[in-house]
């Protein structure tokens, strides 16, 4: 008896023993059946190899031989087993697989590796047991709440989400995210949900609000930088939260995550900083703020505030103006006419602004005040090297954006309006060689 006793225990210990070359010890410790049936083999083994030793201290013959059977006997069984797998369902299969990709897991990991393509095999192996073992806890997971998925259909209904491997040298954040939300970002589906000025955190707080208010009254805030009668609000609409498209005109969610960025005009990368002194000197007809100025500081923290949650240099599709089709051949004679009809009511005969208009929609605008529509050319407008005096560029945002908050235009008849309006007299602009 108590031979049988020292055999149990043995196997017992070898059964958790077996597991110790598992890299996670304790997540990849999964009951496998094939561990147990390798644990039978080994005890049957041990029964035979000892008492055959031991025989000088076991007199009973019979006894014995019987036990020489059992043993026999356990080893035969144990080895169908293993082999057939016959008792080893969905789920036991994956908990013996665990264990098993951990050992993988291991090797590849601690083996003293120095050929660099042997690193490489091994980190694929890695990566690849890792992703292995999440899809299986996934599915040991689902198979034990929802049964086993027998049919293409339900399979169909329940597939298993895709799991990214790592090599254990990514951040413990992306190990294991599934790749589906990885992904999206990747393919530039960024949500859009920018934070409320007022909402930003109190020791950036007053900046924000600073630089929300430049940017919505921009003359009033810097008297000696503006030099006309433009706010940033007239281009960029809502102090620039806004979505794009129609009515969006051109946003500012997201800019921090897109500077750096290369720009034709420079023919290099330019920083945001650069980018607003571009639109306060060509749009605003002014003079640049210094980097250090609490202006400068001001507006570009509001930016980085709304732009909280986008990704560096992730798709952003609200950004910039969307090109119209092109191909029609711009005609400035209807274009006048077109202008007379649609928007010198707001902008002016002369498209000198300053025309009240009653906001008509005022709950889409939210503020009911009256509206002036601002200059669009003469020495109050924008100069010759603003983007907005670029054809392309004023027939999209007049295309999207015109008339205010209820834009009905034909993309020709935008066309024909930004022929007319680009080729009225403007400021120029100096500053360098390029017009835009
Ligand atoms: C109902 C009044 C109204 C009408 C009509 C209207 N606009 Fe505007 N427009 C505005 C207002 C107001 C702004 C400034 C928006 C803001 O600050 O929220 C503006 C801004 C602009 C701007 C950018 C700022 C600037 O001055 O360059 C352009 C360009 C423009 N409008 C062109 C047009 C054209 C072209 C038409 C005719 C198709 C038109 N608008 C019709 C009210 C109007
Ligand atoms: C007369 C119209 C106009 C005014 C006024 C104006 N901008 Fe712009 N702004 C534009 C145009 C046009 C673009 C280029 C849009 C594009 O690239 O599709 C632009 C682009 C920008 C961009 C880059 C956006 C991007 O997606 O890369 C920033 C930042 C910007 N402006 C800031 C400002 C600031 C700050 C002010 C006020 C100091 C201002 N703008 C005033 C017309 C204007």
């Amino acid at each position: 008896m108590k031979f049988f006793a020292m055999i149990a225990t043995s196997m017992v210990a070898m059964f958790f023993l077996m597991y110790l070359n598992s890299y996670q010890i304790i997540d990849h410790f999964w009951f496998s059946e094939t561990r147990l049936f390798m644990t039978m083999i080994m005890g049957g083994a041990m029964i035979i190899i000892m008492l055959l030793y031991m025989l000088n201290m076991y007199k009973d013959k019979n006894k014995n031989i019987i036990t020489l059977i059992f043993g026999v006997l356990l080893i035969g069984a144990a080895i169908g087993l293993v082999r057939s797998q016959v008792t080893v369902s969905d789920v036991d299969y994956m908990e013996g697989m665990i264990p098993h990709h951990s050992i993988a897991i291991l090797t590849s990991d601690r083996s003293q590796i120095k050929d660099v393509r042997v690193r490489e095999l091994a980190d694929e192996i890695i990566e690849a047991q890792r992703r292995e073992i999440m899809e299986m806890q996934w599915l040991i997971h689902d198979i034990r709440k929802n049964g086993i998925a027998a049919t293409q259909e339900e399979k169909e209904r329940r597939p298993v989400p895709e799991f990214e491997g790592s090599t254990g040298k990514e951040t413990i954040e992306t190990a294991g995210v599934p790749s589906e939300i990885k992904s999206d970002q990747k393919a530039g589906e960024v949500m859009y949900n920018p934070p409320k000025p007022e909402d930003a955190p109190d020791q950036i707080r007053d900046v924000v609000l600073l630089g929300h208010k430049i940017v919505t009254e921009t003359k009033k805030n810097l008297p000696d930088y503006v030099g006309n009668e433009l706010t940033c609000h007239n281009c960029h609409f809502e102090g620039g939260i806004t979505q794009g498209g129609k009515n969006g005109s051109i946003s500012y969610v997201g800019v921090a995550a897109k500077y750096p960025k290369y720009r034709d005009r420079q023919d290099f990368s330019v920083d945001l900083m650069t980018r607003v002194n571009n639109c306060l000197m060509r749009s605003l007809n002014g003079k640049p703020l210094p980097p250090e100025s609490k202006e400068m500081t001001a507006i570009l923290t509001y930016f980085h505030w709304i732009s909280k949650g986008i990704p560096i240099y992730a798709d952003i599709p609200w950004l910039g103006l969307k090109p119209l089709k092109s191909g029609h051949q711009p005609d400035n004679t209807k274009g006048k006419i077109l202008f007379a009809e649609n928007c010198a009511r707001c902008h002016g005969d002369n498209g000198q602004g300053g025309m009240k208009q009653k906001n008509i929609k005022s709950e889409s605008h939210g503020n009911g005040h009256d509206e002036n529509g601002p200059p669009l050319w003469g020495s109050k407008s924008f100069t010759h090297g603003a983007g907005m005096a670029r054809l392309e560029n004023l027939a999209s945002f007049v295309y999207y954006n015109m008339p205010r908050h209820e834009p009905d235009l034909t993309e020709e008849q935008a066309w024909d309006i930004a022929a007319y309006v680009t080729a009225q007299p403007r400021p120029e602009f100096e500053k360098d060689d390029k017009p835009w």
